[in-house]
């Protein structure tokens, strides 16, 4: 799940990796390395900790060379230590490797290059890389045919980018089930994890498919297939995001300024009817519709489930990713799966999408990164246009994968223009909340009475129950206090015991059939002491607290505007602790292994 950087041209090397490690810090960020060919030496520098302090130690952006690759780290395999940090290199230190992904087999290559006489210093799966690396290129004294026959070597998953000491003009680079692109500039050459990471430079981009591998130079790009080893025709795709999308842009945070950009991408999933037709096609000759998605992206699956009820008296079966393959057998190719993800890389997505096709199920995707493995697994592809989402914690993209899939649950009754209206409605309402900075503050003043706080609990009702969910996740993931969100009739059952005074509870309150129930729900929990945080279109008695969002007649698309105020209130929580909103510890925005 880590962020890898490679650059060829004639800028400093130095100062461009550290740059576009930088943009690629929220993928891992618990050490990083780069490794740069100066004056025909292969330079590695590495350590423990996040980019600037390292910079700081080390004065990364002076490292001469114009060639190099970096990393940035979110072990898998062997602890957080400067030794198991990125680059590895060969025995005779000629060959350096950077790696994204896991080496399932790796202990069994391990055995097979230790017999061979190779000496590892790391506990890394990676580390096996450059040994057999050097193994090959002994033998074929060509570099690409080194990395040809090492690919075929691997199992699990890899993007993986090598520096030959006695190649100092390119960087090979190859990729199998975790993501990688390339970006072609004017004599100079870019390959990272993301497009963001280069975006300053080209929007002109190569994404590499399963299982390729490319040799990357400043004035051009091969490609290979990896199994057959023969050369392959790509095409350079331009990728309309800017760099402003990629950028805080004033901003203190990643977090603050997505959730601020609501106000303008949710319509952004508009203009592209014909392919939202195609959807409701495929799901009306399906049997059964499947949903797979992880984390928010889940969350987002569950409100659909609703309005698909609500609307079409249609049923989705929603499945969490991981959970997936033990409900596989239920898939047929009458089936058609939903896969929402942002990243489009999410691992477990990925492998019940993986699965799904080969029971012969149709695949919808409904996905942010343009290019991504996702995106070219699906049959078909729903963009959520939400641009680059940068903070590990998902928040425009949410609302963004909720206007896309409410629309699609109008369209799929016959009423898309209808769920049009509604959609542009409720980004009127957005906006008008995003834009009034009172909301800000009270956001910001209910940070700090919840602060010191261990628990939050989280009600609502229906479509406000997934809100509970997903805010909850919000709250937990940025600010690390302990938070869980109920359906509000839910809470008798059990977790009701754990409420004592002053315990705070968010209820979620539109003013919809919901609205009585859930303030008896909030007045049982008052009864024994709770604090009520209310956030609603009206005030109400039991709320000790409130805030309000604007008037939403009604309008289905409340999941969207209820959730802002638990984004901003997580935003305000982590800052007011102390903590990186944009960087929660343990976690990393695309969840590329198992
Ligand atoms: C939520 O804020 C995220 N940290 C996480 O739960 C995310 O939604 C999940 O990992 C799925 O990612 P995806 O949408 O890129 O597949
Ligand atoms: N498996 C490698 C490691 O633990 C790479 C991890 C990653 O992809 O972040 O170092």
């Amino acid at each position: 799940m880590c962020g890898i950087f490679g650059y060829v041209g004639n800028r400093k090397a130095g100062k461009i990796l550290l740059e576009g490690l930088k943009r690629l810090e929220y993928r891992g960020y618990d050490s990083m390395g780069i490794a740069v060919i100066e004056n025909d030496e292969l330079r590695v520098i590495k350590d423990v900790g996040k980019i600037d302090e390292i910079n700081k130690k080390l004065h990364l952006e002076n490292v001469g060379g114009r060639i190099g690759i970096s990393h940035t780290r979110w072990a898998t395999h062997g602890g957080v230590t400067r030794i198991n940090a990125h680059p590895h290199v060969s025995c005779d230190e000629s060959i350096a490797v950077v790696h994204n992904g896991i080496i399932e087999n790796y202990q069994q290559l391990k055995k097979e290059l230790s017999e061979k006489g190779h000496a590892f210093k790391s506990q890394t799966d990676t580390e096996i890389i450059p040994h057999m690396l050097e193994e090959f290129y002994k033998k074929t004294k060509d570099p690409l045919k080194a990395v040809l026959e090492t690919v075929k070597k691997l199992k699990g998953s890899f993007a993986f980018l090598v520096l030959f000491k006695d190649y100092p003009d390119r960087i090979l680079v190859a990729r199998y089930k975790s993501p990688l692109v390339i970006g072609v500039g004017d004599g100079e050459a870019f390959v990272a994890s993301d497009v963001p990471a280069f975006l300053k430079y080209t929007n002109k981009v190569i994404f590499l498919d399963e299982m390729e591998v490319a040799v990357v130079k400043r004035d051009g790009v091969e490609v290979y297939d990896g199994i057959s080893g023969k050369r392959k025709e790509k095409e350079v795709v331009e990728v309309d995001w800017n760099l402003e999308q990629a950028e805080k842009a004033g901003y203190p945070h990643f977090m603050i300024k997505e959730i601020m950009e609501q106000k303008e991408s949710l319509l952004r999933v508009l203009g592209q009817d014909e392919n939202i037709m195609k959807a409701v096609e495929m799901l009306k000759h399906a049997n059964k519709i499947f949903v797979v998605a992880a984390g928010t992206s889940y969350h987002a699956g569950l409100v659909a489930r609703y309005w698909f009820v609500k609307l079409a008296g249609v049923d989705l079966n929603v499945i969490v990713a991981s959970e997936f393959p033990h409900f596989k057998n239920l898939v047929d190719k009458n089936s058609v799966v939903i896969a929402i993800s942002q990243s489009g890389e999410t691992a477990d997505v990925l492998e019940a999408v993986r699965e799904s096709k080969k029971r012969d199920a149709k695949v919808i995707a409904v996905v942010n990164v343009m290019g991504s493995t996702l995106m070219r697994l699906a049959d078909l592809s729903l963009l959520i246009n939400a641009g680059p989402e940068i903070c590990v914690v998902a928040t425009k993209s949410y609302t963004s994968q909720l206007s896309l899939l409410g629309l699609l649950a109008h369209a799929f009754v016959g009423k898309l223009e209808e769920g049009k209206e509604k959609l542009k409605e409720m980004q009127k309402k957005v906006k008008e909340f995003l834009e009034n900075e009172n909301n800000l503050k009270l956001a910001e003043d209910l940070a700090e009475n919840l602060k010191d706080k261990q628990h939050i609990f989280l009600i609502g009702r229906e479509l406000s129950y997934v809100t509970a969910l997903e805010g909850a996740l919000k709250i937990k993931e940025v600010s690390y206090i302990h938070a869980e969100g109920f359906a509000g009739g839910e809470l008798k059952h059990g977790t009701l015991a754990l409420i004592e005074d002053g315990i705070p509870c968010i209820a979620i309150s539109p003013l919809d059939k919901t609205r009585d129930e859930i303030l008896s729900n909030a007045m049982e929990i008052k009864a024994r002491g709770g604090k009520i945080i209310g956030i609603s279109e009206e005030n109400n008695e039991v709320f000790d607290e409130f805030i309000k969002v604007p008037k939403l007649n009604g309008n289905v698309f409340h999941p969207i505007m209820m959730i802002i105020p638990i984004q901003l209130v997580s935003y305000y929580l982590a800052v007011k602790r102390g903590y990186d909103p944009d960087k929660p510890r343990n976690l990393a925005k695309s969840v590329t292994v198992k």
